[in-house]
C-alpha cells in the first residue's frame, strides 16, 4: 500500500458542511424532499449514475452509508462496494446473485463453516450442485469444470487450516473457461490484497473484523467489478440485505486507523510466529516458514500479513493442550476476530469439512491464535508459561 493510501484514509471524508472531522450518522427511513421535482430529479440521477449516492428510500442507504462506500471502492480498486448488515451476508450476497437452479460451483475445501454450510446444504434445496476443491490441486478443479459450472468461489487463506492458493492461477482458468471468481479476502483485506486487481470479479470482507477493529460492530462489504455490477445490484435491491447508518460510521471511524493496526498486528504476530517456530511439537500455520509452499503463494500475491495464525501442536494428550490454552490470561477466549485484542481457541477441525491434505495426525491438535495490539513481549511471556502445560 502507498504512503499516499495512508493519508488517503486519514483525511477523507472530513465534514466542512457540519464541521466534525468525521461526517455525522444520518439516519433515515424517509428520505425527504421539497417537491415531487426534486423527487423525480433524483431518480433520474440514480438511473444514470448507479454507484453516485443517490437515494429515495432509506433502505438504500443514506450519505453516511454512501462514505463509507466510496472509501472502500478506493481500497479495493473497485467498480463498487454493496454493504451488508454482516460479513456472511456478503458471502450470501456474492453466491445468490451468481447461481441459479442446474448450475454448479467450486468452493475451496477449507472454507468457512457458515459458508460450508450454506454451499453444501442449503444450495441443494435449489438444485444447485457445490464441489469441493482441494486448494493444493487446481489440476484437479480444472478438470472437474463442465457445462454447468458458474462460479469458482474462494476463500484465502483457508479458514482456521490457513493453506495459500495460487490465486493468479485460479484467475487464469475462471477466465478459460469463462466462470465467475469470488473471493473471501477477511484475512488480508484489501490493504495487503487487492483480489479486483487481480482479476477476481468478486471479493467479500467481514467488516466486523479489522475494518472496525474494536471487535463491537458487525457489517460486510462485497466490492465488484463491472462485469458482475447488475447481477449484484438487483440482489442486493430484492434481498434488502443493507448495513444500517450507525454500523457505517463506526466501520468508517474504524478505516481510519486500519493501516495502523494491521501493521502492528502482522508485526506483532512475526515476532510470535518467531518465538513459536523454536518449538519442535509445534508447526505455524503462517506465512513464515520461507521454503513452504503457502509462504511462496503469500509472498507473490500479499504485501503483508494479518494477526489471525494456526498452531499444529504434537501430543499425545489433548487435555494438556487444552490446558495450555485454558492457562492463558492475555488472550481471551472467542470467535470473531480482527479486533485490537488476542484470542485463543481450541479448535475441533477434523469436524470441518474434508481437510484430508492437512494429513492431521491423530496426536495432532490445532490451536487459533489472534494476535493483537498488545505489548508483544507480554504475550510471549503469557505463552512461553502456559505452553509447559502440554504433555
Ligand atoms: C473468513 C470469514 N468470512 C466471513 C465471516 C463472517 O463475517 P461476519 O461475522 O461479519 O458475518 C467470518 C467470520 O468469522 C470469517 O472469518
Amino acid at each position: 500500500m502507498t504512503k499516499s493510501f495512508k493519508t488517503f484514509l486519514k483525511h477523507t471524508a472530513k465534514d466542512y458542511h457540519n464541521q466534525s472531522v468525521n461526517p455525522p450518522v444520518v439516519r433515515a427511513s424517509t428520505i425527504i424532499f421539497k417537491s415531487m421535482q426534486d423527487i423525480r430529479k433524483t431518480q433520474n440521477k440514480a438511473k444514470k449514475d448507479p454507484t453516485g449516492g443517490h437515494f429515495d428510500y432509506g433502505r438504500q442507504g443514506t450519505s453516511t452509508t454512501h462514505v463509507l462506500q466510496k472509501i472502500l471502492t478506493k481500497m479495493e480498486e473497485c467498480h463498487h462496494v454493496f454493504l451488508t448488515p454482516t460479513g456472511f451476508g456478503s458471502v450470501f450476497l456474492a453466491i445468490f446473485s451468481i447461481v441459479r437452479p442446474g448450475d454448479e460451483i467450486f468452493v475451496v475445501d477449507p472454507v468457512y463453516s457458515p459458508t460450508r454450510l450454506l454451499t453444501q446444504d442449503f444450495l441443494k434445496e435449489f438444485n444447485i450442485k457445490t464441489v469441493f476443491y482441494n486448494p493444493h490441486d487446481l489440476n484437479t478443479l480444472e478438470k472437474n469444470i463442465n457445462k454447468k459450472t458458474k462460479l469458482i468461489f474462494v476463500e484465502n487463506p483457508g479458514s482456521n487450516s490457513f493453506e495459500f492458493q495460487d490465486l493468479g492461477k485460479i484467475v487464469s482458468i475462471a477466465k478459460k473457461h469463462k466462470l465467475i471468481t469470488a473471493i473471501d479476502n477477511t484475512w488480508g483485506t484489501p490493504y495487503f490484497l487487492k483480489p479486483i486487481k487481480l482479476g477476481f470479479d468478486m471479493s467479500i470482507v467481514s467488516a466486523t473484523k479489522y475494518y472496525s477493529g474494536h471487535s463491537d460492530v458487525m457489517g460486510g462489504s462485497l466490492a465488484v467489478n463491472k462485469k458482475v455490477f447488475k447481477q449484484v445490484q438487483l440482489t442486493d435491491k430484492v434481498t434488502g440485505l443493507r448495513l444500517g447508518p450507525d454500523d457505517a460510521y463506526l466501520i468508517t471511524r474504524g478505516l481510519r486507523t486500519l493501516d495502523v493496526r494491521l501493521d502492528r498486528h502482522e508485526e506483532n504476530a512475526k515476532k510470535i510466529a518467531g518465538f513459536l517456530s523454536k518449538y519442535k511439537n509445534i508447526k505455524l500455520l503462517y506465512p513464515y516458514k520461507k521454503d513452504s509452499f503457502n509462504f511462496k503463494m503469500w509472498k507473490k500475491y500479499y504485501s503483508g500479513a494479518s494477526g489471525l495464525m494456526g498452531l499444529r501442536i504434537k501430543s499425545k494428550n489433548k487435555n494438556s493442550v487444552i490446558k495450555f490454552v485454558n492457562s492463558l490470561t492475555l488472550f481471551g477466549y472467542g470467535y470473531s476476530w480482527g479486533g485490537f485484542e488476542s484470542l485463543a481457541l481450541h479448535q475441533e477441525l477434523r469436524e470441518q469439512g474434508n481437510r484430508k491434505y492437512l494429513n492431521l495426525a491423530k496426536d495432532e491438535h490445532l490451536v487459533r491464535l489472534h494476535i493483537g495490539l498488545e505489548d508483544p513481549k507480554d504475550l510471549i511471556e503469557d505463552l512461553r508459561k502456559s505452553l509447559k502445560h502440554i504433555k
